[in-house]
């Protein structure tokens, strides 16, 4: 499969340094780019419809009609049963600071929430800071050796008491893909609710709420080729049991409670254009992939399609990349490098390199034109308990579906160079 017809559509692809030689963009974890469409939506909003919502007349009007359809195309992007679901925010970590807060609400000293090691801080810090109210936070640890979660421990660690599990769909450290359909399994079985983070998830494959069972699962725009938006998938009956904060003449519906003060409208008139670009990726690259979503019609199942076609691009990319980038002495690859276990892993590969800093590494890879992350990218408690973080975490490279064959031999060769310089 080849979805390299898609690169003149990224605009930023085309960007090249002094030499005339196009920059590698391997720092999608961090923020993919954007898709042409998206730049194109969010100038026509602010042209043609730039207002505040719910007034009498036409740009008001035309608002209200972007946030709608907006809601509707992220309800197909998640196989959401309802548009009402769909909550709109500034970032994955504000809304999750939001809905931790007003969970602790419904929450008494002694019950307990759990989140793991290997986790964004972001689906952390949130449900720690309900510690000060006396609920217990378990953090459940990860196997170092694959950076795979402690399953017996998740299992034994959810009780009783236990009201939220929180848990990433796949880690932005090191790639690994959890499963989150038996973490939600246990987490019910328990009398708890589930809350998915799929920022990392969302631009590497289908993501069905419905088949995961979840009650919350939340993703940001800027990661799924679109502009910095966050979006909020709840269970509409836990909606609305819950009471946020919130100003008295705001509308006190769902989801419109959930959304404080005034939205940016461009950001969300750009992520309906990111949807509808991965439909119409659907329709033209997802062919192949259609019969495996008999249940789904219409733009859902473009977008699943879409998205199948997109993991099956990545995975024929990643493990070439980690076999050459494992071939490298005193290379380290962390996290799942087995290739039969390609289902458990997210196209982002963390290494480091004996004897060098991360962060000089990229650096070096910088110099050449060459964009990836080094640090902790926030998987904070990963390079912790690694050991990693008094020296740099790793240097991280996400590939995304716009990326080639051929920008991967040149990120190896350039960290072979760096490693005999
Ligand atoms: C796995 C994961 N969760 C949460 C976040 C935080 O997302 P946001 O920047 O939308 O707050 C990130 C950002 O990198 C992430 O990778």
């Amino acid at each position: 499969m080849d979805l390299s017809f898609v690169r003149p559509e990224f605009p930023a692809l085309a960007q090249t340094d002094a030499q005339g030689r196009p920059y590698v963009y391997l720092d999608g974890p961090g923020g993919t780019q954007v898709h042409q469409s998206v730049i194109d939506a969010m100038a026509r909003y602010l042209v043609h419809a730039n207002a505040n919502s719910h007034g009498a007349f036409l740009t008001s009007r035309r608002t209200d009609e972007t946030v709608a359809a907006a809601r509707a195309a992220m309800a197909d992007l998640f196989n959401a049963p309802s548009t009402d679901e769909i909550v709109f925010g500034a970032n994955m970590t504000t809304l999750t600071f939001h809905i931790s807060r007003t969970i602790g609400t419904l929450l008494q000293p002694g019950d307990e929430v759990v989140t793991t090691l290997l986790d964004h801080n972001a689906n952390v810090a949130p449900w720690l800071r309900l510690a000060e109210q006396g609920v217990l936070v378990r953090q459940v640890r990860f196997h170092p050796e694959d950076c795979t979660i402690d399953m017996d421990e998740m299992r034994g660690a959810i009780n009783p008491r236990t009201r939220v599990v929180a848990v990433g769909y796949a880690s932005n450290g090191v790639g690994t893909i959890n499963d989150v359909a038996q973490v939600t399994r246990w987490a019910h079985e328990a009398g708890a609710w589930s809350y998915v983070d799929a920022v990392h998830y969302a631009p590497h494959g289908p993501i069905d709420v419905q088949a995961i069972g979840c009650d919350f699962l939340v993703c940001s725009a800027y990661k799924f080729f679109g502009p910095h938006e966050g979006v909020l998938w709840g269970r509409k009956e836990i909606l609305e049991q819950l009471r946020p904060d919130k100003v008295r003449p705001a509308s006190d519906t769902v989801p419109h409670r959930f959304e404080t003060g005034t939205q940016n409208h461009e950001a969300i008139a750009g992520t309906l254009a990111a949807v509808e670009y991965l439909a119409s990726l659907g329709r033209r690259a997802g062919e192949a992939f259609k019969h495996e979503y008999p249940h789904l019609m219409g733009r859902r199942l473009e977008l699943k399609a879409a998205m199948a076609a997109i993991r099956a691009y990545e995975r024929a990319l990643v493990w070439p990349m980690i076999a050459g980038l494992q071939a490298i002495p005193g290379l380290k690859v962390w996290g799942i490098i087995d290739p039969a276990r390609a289902a458990w892993r997210a196209p982002t590969v963390s290494f480091t390199l004996q004897g060098q800093h991360p962060a000089e590494i990229a650096r070096r890879l910088g110099d050449e034109g060459i964009f990836v992350w080094d640090g902790n990218y926030y998987a904070l408690t990963l390079m912790e308990e690694l050991g990693l973080e008094a020296h740099g975490g790793m240097v991280r490279v996400g590939l995304a579906h716009y990326n080639t064959a051929e920008e991967v031999q040149r990120l190896v060769a350039a960290v072979r160079r760096v490693r005999e310089a």
